[in-house]
Formats: structure tokens, C-alpha cells, sequence
């Protein structure tokens, strides 16, 4: 609750507890066993700084933060807090808080989409845990793209830029060094797997503006709610999402000094699910920019149900601390209590520890940091009751939401523009026209070749034929001269029979 310039959030029997509005950039944990009341606070704290007109942005895992979206309603429980309080329950005004819906496979809200250009080869180097000579072979695609003007927007790109690096080794090793076809297909491996989880889905256009993010609608801070049920199911792509998101936002936002409030505050609900499983590389990355995306004004808060899920250097920076109960069933539960008991500035009046264990639903071990920046001595306190509802909200809700939007229609629908896959593609079919043309012009000079070669007759063909004709004209130039040696014998045969017989007469 927004009171008086206040982030008011919890209540202990010292009074309010309030997070100081210029160390709320400093970055927080939210702890506790299931349903000890997380997610509540979670939204207590994200609609007290929408009310104070700071955007935030959540991932909703259970769909159940959907309800910050509706005006909430007097319940006997919170009836209850208003009592013990000192609230007047007739004064309370509850409200709803403006809200975007996001879903990477857009199913539940907007897409978000990012191209592979812009989150650049080291980022995905360190997401698909390549090592220092595949590194390198995915920085060389990556600046072959550049030089070449193929541009990488989508996975299928990458996959057919690296084909295309490893077809043509030949022409890129002089210039930049060796290629090896086993280095290529192991990236093409990598990236299957990061294709199995659905990252075909979020490379893409259009590319989502992390300046949609920053939004506030009449004063208040809009709630960007990511839903993240099945991203969560997803461990690669929810850190190649998260890691996406904050580097962005990070390299986008300017340098801020001391600010009264956070430019913006993000919440990731499951935290856990972040870092399992997940390699050194990655784990020093998502350190590193937590650390310093603090100066741009941005508080980040995990949630999980034990501070022993979060690696130790992001747990170091968690300055404002709120810890639900946590149960003590087996030895190494013992031990997490104690650690988390550890991580607070003792209270005098109490045993941490042991009030870990006794917390009830909705109270919490309260720490967060003074004007100095210095943790506040522990407290047991109350969290306040959000104002908007408690609990997921209709489909049907969720629709109008959605398409009330300011931003509906800006990335509901892919766009797939020319980029490298196509213009491989091309070049590919190019290049096999250019060799079927050349293939069916020299099989064609070699058909013509055979038929003059048939027209044409041999020498010796040539002699025979002469043979032939020679042979021909002399025995017809014999019979012709012997019929007229004949004719004329006979001729003169005749003559002379007719002579003798005159004389005779
Ligand atoms: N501050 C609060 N004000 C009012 N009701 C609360 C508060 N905290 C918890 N509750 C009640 O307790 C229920 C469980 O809380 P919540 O869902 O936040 O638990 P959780 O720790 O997030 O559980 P899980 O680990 O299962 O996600 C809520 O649905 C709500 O009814
Ligand atoms: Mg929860």
C-alpha cells in the first residue's frame, strides 16, 4: 500500500514496515516453504510500487498473480489484519492495478521475441554451454553474417549460416582461421536442444521493445506479467529468456544516480528453476548483471522457498530479505533453517531460527534496508493484504485484457522477413541452376558432336564408296563399250552379206 509517500508493506508489533523507496533498486529474496504466503507478498510489493507509479515485470508461474489485474475484495482474513493493524477497513480502497500479458509461446499473452542478432554470440555461446574453440567458430558465423549482410533474426538462420560456414571452410580458414565440420556440428547440436525446449518461438520478429516494459497508465506503474507455467517446465529457455531480458535492459538504460523510487522492479517467482542445472558460465553472467544493473535503477527480487536455492554470490546481493516459514522435517532441512537464520542481523527479542519455523500463513521474518543501505535488525512481522485480488482471473478476463491493450497487435503475429536462411536458400538454388544449366549445355555439345560425327563419313567409308563408284562406272563404261562392239560387228556383218549377195545378183 502506497501511503504517504511510503512503500508500505508489512506490519510488526514496532508498527509499519516500509521498503525505502531509493533501496528498492538494491534487489530483494522472498522466501519460504509452500504456501506460506510467497506469492502474496510477491504482489503486495509489486502493486505498492505500481501505486507509486514504478512498472514492474513478473513471471506468473501458477497463473495465479493474474489477479493483480482485478480489484480485490474485504475478506475475513484481511478484516482480521485490519484490526490488528489499526486500519479502518471502511476506508480501504480496493483497486486493480493496469496490466500487460506476455507468453514467449503466445498462447496467454503478447509474444515476446528477440532475434539472434541482437542477443549477440557470447550470450549464446554461454546459454548453449559451448566451450572457447566453439565459441569462436559461432563469433566468426555471427561476423561472416555481418560482412555478408545475411542477417540472423531466427534459429533456422543460424543453423543454415553455420551449414553455410561449414561449406565454404576453404574460403573463411585463410582469412580466419581453421573450421572444422566436427566444431559446427556441435554447435548444431546445442542448438537442437535449445530448439527442443520451444526456442523456435522466441527468435523472431517482430522483436520485442524493452521500452514497452517501462510503461505507467494514469500515474500507476503498468504490471508486466509474463505467464510462465510452461517456461518454467523449460529451464534453458527460461534462463536464455531471463538472461535475454535484463542484458537488454541493461545495455538500453542509462546510468541513473540516486533515485526516490526504481526505474523498474522485476520479479521472478520460482527462482530456483533458474539455476538448476546450470553451468558455471551462465550462473557468473546472471551474477555479473544483477550486480551491476543496479545502477540503471532496477531492483530485482527472486522467490523461492529456500535462500540455499540461489547461488551464493546473487544471494549476497539480495539486501532486502522477507522469510516465510520453513519447515524442519529431516536433518538437511534443519540445516537450510539455520543458514537462512544466519543470513539476518539478530533480534535481541527473539530466536530467529526457532521463528522460522513458527511463522504463520501470510507472516514473515522482515529485514530490508535502511537510508544507509545497511540491513535493519530482523523483525517478526504481518505483510500487508494486496488490494487487488487474491487468485487467478477468467480466460475470459484474461482475453479482454488482452485486446484492450495498448500494445495489441504490435507482436501478436510473426513476421518472417528475408534474412539469411532465405538468402542461403537462394544462393543454394542459384548455384544448382547455374550447374544443371552448365550440366545440360555439355551434354548437349556432346549429343550434337555424335551427330555430326554419324553425317560425316570415314575416310575409309569415303574410299569405299569411290571403289564403288569407280567400280560401277567401269563396268558400265565395259558393258556400253561392248555393246557397241557388238552392235557395230554386227552392223558390219550385215553389210557385207548384203554386198556379196548384190554382187551375186
Ligand atoms: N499477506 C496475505 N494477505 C492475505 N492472504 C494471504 C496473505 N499471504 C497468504 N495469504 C493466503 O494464503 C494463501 C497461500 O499464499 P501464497 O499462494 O502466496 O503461498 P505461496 O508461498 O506462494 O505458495 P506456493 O509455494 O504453493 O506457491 C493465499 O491464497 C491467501 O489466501
Ligand atoms: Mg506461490
Amino acid at each position: 500500500m502506497y501511503k504517504d509517500g511510503n512503500l508500505y508493506v508489512a506490519h510488526s508489533s514496532a508498527g509499519s514496515i516500509h521498503l525505502i523507496g531509493k533501496m528498492a533498486n538494491r534487489h530483494g529474496l522472498i522466501a519460504g516453504a509452500t504456501g506460506t504466503g510467497k506469492t502474496v507478498t510477491l504482489q503486495v510489493l509489486a502493486e505498492t510500487l505500481s501505486q507509486a507509479g514504478v512498472p514492474c515485470f513478473m513471471a506468473d508461474m501458477k497463473g495465479d498473480l493474474s489477479g493483480i489485474s482485478q480489484v480485490g475484495r474485504l475478506s475475513g482474513f484481511i478484516e482480521k489484519r485490519c484490526g490488528e493493524f489499526g486500519i479502518d477497513p471502511a476506508a480501504l480502497k480496493f483497486e486493480g492495478c493496469p496490466v500487460r500479458f506476455y507468453d514467449v509461446y503466445g498462447e496467454q499473452g503478447h509474444p515476446m521475441r528477440t532475434t539472434i542478432a541482437s542477443m549477440g554470440s557470447m550470450l549464446l555461446a554461454r546459454l548453449l554451454e559451448l566451450n572457447d574453440t566453439q565459441t569462436g567458430v559461432l563469433t566468426l558465423a555471427f561476423r561472416i553474417a555481418e560482412d555478408e549482410q545475411l542477417p540472423l533474426i531466427d534459429m533456422q538462420d543460424l543453423r543454415l549460416m553455420l551449414d553455410y560456414v561449414a561449406k565454404n571452410s576453404d574460403r573463411y580458414s585463410t582469412m580466419y582461421g581453421n573450421v572444422s565440420a566436427a566444431t559446427i556440428g556441435a554447435i548444431q547440436r546445442a542448438l537442437l536442444t535449445l530448439s527442443e525446449q520451444g526456442a523456435d518461438k522466441f527468435f523472431g520478429e517482430p522483436a520485442f521493445d524493452i521500452f514497452d516494459l517501462l510503461q505507467t497508465e494514469n500515474g500507476r506503474g503498468v504490471m508486466n506479467i509474463l505467464a510462465a507455467d510452461r517456461l518454467m517446465l523449460q529451464p534453458k529457455l527460461y534462463s536464455t529468456f531471463l538472461l535475454w531480458l535484463l542484458t537488454s535492459i541493461f545495455e538500453k538504460m542509462p546510468e541513473m544516480g540516486d533515485m526516490d523510487l526504481p526505474k523498474m522492479v522485476f520479479f521472478f517467482d520460482e527462482a530456483h528453476m533458474l539455476f538448476k542445472d546450470t553451468s558455471k558460465a551462465l550462473t557468473d553472467k546472471i551474477e555479473q548483471i544483477v550486480r551491476l544493473i543496479r545502477s540503471k535503477g532496477i531492483g530485482i527480487y527472486f522467490i523461492s522457498q529456500s535462500p540455499s536455492d540461489l547461488p551464493e554470490a546473487i544471494l549476497g546481493q539480495c539486501g532486502n530479505r522477507i522469510q516465510h516459514a520453513l519447515r524442519a522435517f529431516t536433518p538437511k532441512d534443519q540445516t537450510a533453517v539455520k543458514a537462512a537464520a544466519q543470513t539476518f542481523r539478530p533480534n535481541p527479542a527473539f530466536s530467529t531460527e526457532r521463528e522460522i519455523l513458527e511463522l504463520g500463513t501470510g507472516e514473515a521474518l522482515v529485514s530490508l534496508l535502511d537510508e544507509k543501505g545497511a540491513p535493519s535488525m530482523v523483525e517478526r512481522a504481518k505483510i500487508l493484504f494486496p488490494l487487488s485480488q487474491i487468485g487467478a482471473i477468467t480466460e475470459e478476463q484474461r482475453k479482454g485484457i488482452n485486446n484492450a491493450s495498448k500494445i495489441a497487435g504490435k507482436y501478436d503475429t510473426a513476421i518472417n522477413r528475408e534474412s539469411a536462411a532465405e538468402k542461403i536458400i537462394r544462393q543454394r538454388e542459384q548455384a544448382l541452376a547455374a550447374e544443371e544449366k552448365e550440366a545440360a549445355e555439355r551434354e548437349e555439345a556432346e549429343a550434337k558432336q555424335k551427330v555430326t560425327k554419324q553425317q560425316k563419313p570415314s575416310k575409309k567409308a569415303s574410299k569405299s564408296i569411290l571403289a564403288t563408284v569407280a567400280t560401277t562406272a567401269i563396268t558400265y563404261f565395259a558393258k556400253t563399250f561392248a555393246t557397241q562392239l557388238a552392235r557395230n560387228i554386227t552392223k558390219k556383218s550385215t553389210t557385207k552379206k548384203k554386198t556379196a549377195t548384190r554382187k551375186k545378183r
